[in-house]
């Protein structure tokens, strides 16, 4: 609910309130954004009111008509450059007169009962909830120009959407040069701010950087918002853990340059801004007209981190994702890239494919290789027709092939690339983002098509629409493998080449909106070398997102907790691969590859036609399994226990009835057999059943510990040692209990770990990379 009271603005959800005020000088001041508080007229929030008597010793006085106000020791809800306050801006202009500074004062307010989308962005939107929406403008003293800040309630989600609109209203030419999209004044010092960093192959690693004095940077000049740093970020308080303290969680919808900065002030007050990423960014508006930032996503919750996750999650899966894959069960696909790389044709692809059916699998991806001359990354992109030697009946051939084993069948395409050796280059070389001229820097051999070209992007849609229609596609894999660099556009002069890394984002959008409203049964599934692009504005037209190349159950444990932090399971998708894993060498069991890939959107990944049958047997098991259980680990809630030498992890399904846990060791600690699961999440007044699935080990996993029982002495890996292993086998353990929710939410203690003391069914084999799935299900 947003209530006007006076000159005091009150935001309320469920659970928060957001609360700022008009300040004398016109200027708006953050009051208040936390936990729920009682505001129910204006003179309630003189105690919470910073009070302003004197400025403070060098600090400048913001205009002699208010001799008590500094701008610089204000909490504002939007800061321009230039009259005091020198803390990170959330608008800079250039003014005709060649003057940096602006100063925005309030105008006006106006109030929905509904939210408006962005005109060129991505946005969120409410169907089962409540919105609304204050708009207040701002205008600029000196220069006569239009700032509005927009902010949408969501109240049953916790969330609040900020944007801003930046209209030129004066007379002439100015330049933007920053826009943000939100501004959050803190009265103290001393927040964690919580930023996800990595890599190609190592994403969303989790770093945490105690904001005491100074500024601390999270921003993407990637061109995507980047495998480097994700736009989602947190600001906590040192002494916050997984379930207690206040957590705020910020995110953008938006997938190119991005930009968050936590600063503290000279006065200990600290500042967040986040939005489009500063950097070389200059638009040259002219008289009349305007520019959106993209939307910023808030939200605060007092039960830790996973509170705040929770709202996060619930936000993403119904205010972000859309379409006919809202809520509908993913289906577990089989992909062709790490069982044949370019190296394919009909006969290969239908016999992975048959494997694929057999173990139980649900739809078939022809990944990259199948069009042009595409027979190495060097070439290609751009040609979007099949390639006849590889697919003689076309695309369609082998989806009527795939289909007829009763499998979906779906394609990747990189719709935004070209490669210099493909006919569309040689056709249209003005159409790449490239400096007339000069010599330009290339990623995986690959350049950029220019989106800020609306030819392009239309011609782009063409292609797409062409690929789409040619066959019965189910799925759709959208792949973008470089970062950006030789930011250019042929078709923006010289005074516009500011603008070229967000116009391209606006084409990009366009694209993909096209596409995804003319084909609305595919289910598209985003991709940038794994999760070089992983955030809000890809989930509003793809549901889900390949969140790494890298399979490895090892990483994915620690680059899925870093994910879940701000994004639900059901858009990250998770592949089980073959051993060693291709991107790090790491053997892993099956089995905890499979526990950890069924947490996300559970795929495969893998020459499912040369495994050996054990593993294949072992493989139908598990798409079983996930099968029975999708609806909780899809849609289910999700909670994080310990990410440390243990991973915890627990999804209970939305009534409670129903929840698995997970627990997954990195190295075993010799000699500690103790050790405990702690669900979260479930009913304490519901009774469970809480077991696992016994799994029966082969002997040769002992080694030559098999001597320690055997009669007779037995050479390791000799061929009565191999005979002995197919047909003995070890027991597993089993762990099988009933309880109330509470009680076991207080931690099952599992069987003992084995420690060099004796095996036998009541000991747990728990190596290093070893996990374990748990299941509670409600006793009726
Ligand atoms: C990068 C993707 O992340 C991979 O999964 C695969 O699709 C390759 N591109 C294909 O070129």
């Amino acid at each position: 609910m947003i209530r006007q009271l006076d000159k005091v603005f009150v935001l309320d959800t469920k659970n928060t309130t957001y609360c700022f005020q008009v300040l004398e000088t016109g200027h708006l001041e953050h009051l208040y954004y936390g936990k729920k508080i009682r505001i129910e007229e204006a003179s309630d929030v003189r105690a919470i009111e910073e009070k302003h008597a004197f400025p403070p010793g060098n600090g400048n006085v913001y205009d002699s008509q208010f001799p008590k106000f500094a701008l610089e020791d204000i909490r504002l809800e939007m800061s321009a450059y230039g009259k005091g306050d020198i803390r990170e801006p959330f608008i800079e202009v250039i003014h005709r007169d060649g003057s940096y500074t602006s100063d925005f004062l309030y105008e006006k307010a106006e109030m929905y009962d509904d939210k408006k989308s962005l005109d060129t962005l991505p946005s969120a939107y409410e169907e089962a909830g409540k919105v609304s929406e204050l708009i207040i403008s701002l205008k600029d003293k000196q220069y006569d120009l239009t700032l509005e800040l927009h902010y949408s309630v969501f109240e049953d989600r916790d969330v609040i959407v900020r944007s801003s609109k930046f209209i030129n209203t004066s007379k002439g030419a100015v330049k933007l040069t920053r826009l943000m999209s939100m501004q959050l004044d803190f009265a103290t010092s001393g927040y964690v701010f919580t930023t996800f960093n990595g890599n190609w192959a190592r994403e969303m690693y989790r770093h945490d950087t105690l904001v005491s004095v100074g500024k601390h940077v999270n921003s993407s000049y990637a061109g995507t918002s980047s495998n480097r740093a994700n736009p989602f970020v947190m600001l906590s308080r040192p002494e916050t853990t997984e379930d207690q303290g206040i957590c705020y969680g910020f995110n953008l919808i938006y997938s190119g340059n991005h930009y968050e900065a936590a600063e503290v002030n000279a006065y200990g007050k600290t500042r967040i801004v986040t939005g489009i990423n500063p950097q070389s960014f200059c638009f040259v508006l002219a008289e009349g007209e305007s520019f959106e930032s993209p939307e910023a996503v808030m939200t605060v919750s007092n039960e830790g981190f996973n509170g705040m996750s929770r709202n996060m999650h619930d936000f993403v899966r119904n205010c972000i994702v859309r379409g006919a894959w809202k809520k509908k069960a993913r289906p577990v696909l089989l992909n062709s890239w790490e069982a044949c790389y370019f190296n394919i044709n009909e006969a290969r692809l239908l016999k992975l494919a048959k494997a694929g059916k057999e173990a139980g699998v649900e739809l078939f991806v022809m990944d990259d290789g199948w069009f042009g001359t595409r027979n190495d990354d060097k070439q290609a992109l751009g040609d979007w027709y099949v390639n006849k030697k590889k697919l003689p009946g076309g695309v369609k051939s082998i989806c009527d092939k795939v289909n007829a084993l009763g499998l979906d069948f779906g394609i990747w395409v990189e719709p935004e690339m070209i490669n210099v050796n493909s006919d569309l280059y040689r056709a249209h070389p003005e159409w790449v983002m490239e400096i007339p001229g000069k010599p330009h820097s290339e990623g995986r051999n690959q350049r950029i098509l220019d989106f800020a070209n609306p030819a392009v992007v239309d011609y782009m849609i063409e292609q797409m629409v062409n690929v789409f229609s040619s066959a019965n596609i189910s799925y759709v894999k959208w792949d973008m493998n470089r970062i950006f660099s030789d930011y250019y556009s042929k078709h923006l002069k010289a005074l516009h080449q500011g603008e070229v890394a967000h116009r391209y984002m606006i084409g990009l959008y366009r694209l993909m909106r096209t596409v995804t409203e003319r084909f609305p049964h595919i289910l598209f599934e985003g991709c940038a070398s794994g999760g070089n692009r992983f955030d809000l504005g890809i989930l509003c037209y793809f549901p889900q997102i390949w969140a790494s190349d890298d399979t490895d159950a090892i990483y994915r444990a620690k680059g899925q907790t870093g994910y879940s932090y701000g994004y639900p399971m059901s858009t990250l998708t998770a592949h089980v691969s073959n051993c060693p894993n291709h991107q790090t060498l790491r053997e892993t069991p099956l089995a905890t590859r499979f526990n950890v890939a069924a947490f996300g959107l559970c795929g495969y990944e893998c020459n499912l036609a040369e495994m050996k049958k054990e593993e294949v047997e072992e493989i139908k098991a598990q798409i079983a399994l996930y099968k029975e259980w999708r609806d909780v680990l899809q849609y289910g809630t999700f909670y994080r226990g310990r990410s440390d030498n243990i991973y915890e992890w627990t999804c209970v399904s939305q009534d409670k009835s129903k929840a698995v846990g997970l627990v997954l060791q990195k190295l075993v600690e010799p000699n500690t057999t103790y050790e405990q699961f702690t669900p979260k999440g479930l009913d304490e007044n519901k009774k469970y059943r809480f077991y696992n699935i016994e799994k029966k080990r082969n002997v040769k996993t002992f080694g030559d510990l098999v001597n320690a029982i055997a009669p007779i002495h037995i050479k390791n890996d000799s061929i009565l040692h191999n005979g002995i292993d197919k047909v003995v086998k070890m027991p597993g353990e089993v762990e099988d209990y009933t309880a109330y929710g509470d009680v076991l939410m207080s931690g099952v203690k599992l069987k003992s770990a084995f420690c060099g003391t004796g095996y036998d069914e009541n000991t747990r084999f728990f190596k290093d990379f070893e996990s374990r799935l748990y299941f509670m299900e409600e006793i009726l």
